[in-house]
C-alpha cells in the first residue's frame, strides 16, 4: 500500500521536466536559426540606413511600389532581379534571369561599378569599396520587408 504515493509522484514527475526540455529545445532551435543567418547579415542596420541615404536614396526608395530613377528596394533581399512589374528595367538587367538578390549577390553587385557587374545597365553607380558600409547597408536592406 505504501508504494502508491511514490508511484504517483514518479508518474507525475516527468511532465514538468519534459515541458522544460521541450522549451529549452525550442529556445536552442531559435538561437541556432538566428546564428545560421548571422554570417550574411552581420552588419549594423542602423548604420546601413545612413549608408542607404547617402549612396542610394537619390535613385531608390524603400517604400513598396515607389519607383524613382531606380526601382523600389522594398523587399529586395531575396527578390529575383528585374522582377517588379511596374518598373521599366534595362534589357541588360532583364537578361539576368538567374540572378536573385541574396546578400551575397548584392555584395558582389554593389562592390564594383554597376556597368561592370551588369554591362548595359542603366544604374549609374561606381560601387562601394568600404566592406563594413556594404555589410551594414545589406543588413539594413534585409530589414525592409
Ligand atoms: C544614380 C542612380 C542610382 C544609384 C545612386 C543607385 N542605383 Fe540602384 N538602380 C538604379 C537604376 C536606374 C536601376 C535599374 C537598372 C536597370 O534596369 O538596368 C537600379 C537597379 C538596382 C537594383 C536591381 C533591383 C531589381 O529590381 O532587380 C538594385 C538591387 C539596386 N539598384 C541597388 C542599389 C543600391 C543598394 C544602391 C546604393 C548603394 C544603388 N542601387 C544606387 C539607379 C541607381
Amino acid at each position: 500500500m505504501a508504494i502508491w504515493p511514490d508511484m504517483t509522484r514518479i508518474h507525475h514527475a516527468p511532465t514538468p521536466s519534459l515541458k522544460r526540455t521541450l522549451r529549452n529545445t525550442l529556445v536552442l532551435a531559435l538561437v541556432l536559426a538566428r546564428t545560421a543567418v548571422a554570417p550574411a547579415l552581420a552588419g549594423d542596420a542602423g548604420a546601413g540606413k545612413d549608408v542607404f541615404k547617402t549612396e542610394c536614396a537619390e535613385c531608390h526608395s524603400i517604400k513598396e511600389g515607389r519607383n524613382k530613377k531606380g526601382p523600389s528596394l522594398f523587399g529586395v533581399v531575396g527578390r529575383k532581379a528585374a522582377s517588379l512589374p511596374d518598373y521599366g528595367y534595362s534589357d541588360a538587367l532583364r537578361g539576368q534571369t538567374t540572378w536573385t538578390w541574396t546578400p551575397e549577390q548584392l555584395h558582389a553587385y554593389l562592390s564594383q561599378p554597376a556597368k561592370r557587374a551588369n554591362p548595359g545597365t542603366k544604374m549609374k553607380y561606381d560601387g562601394l569599396n568600404d566592406q563594413k558600409q556594404l555589410d551594414d547597408l545589406i543588413t539594413y536592406l534585409g530589414t525592409i520587408h
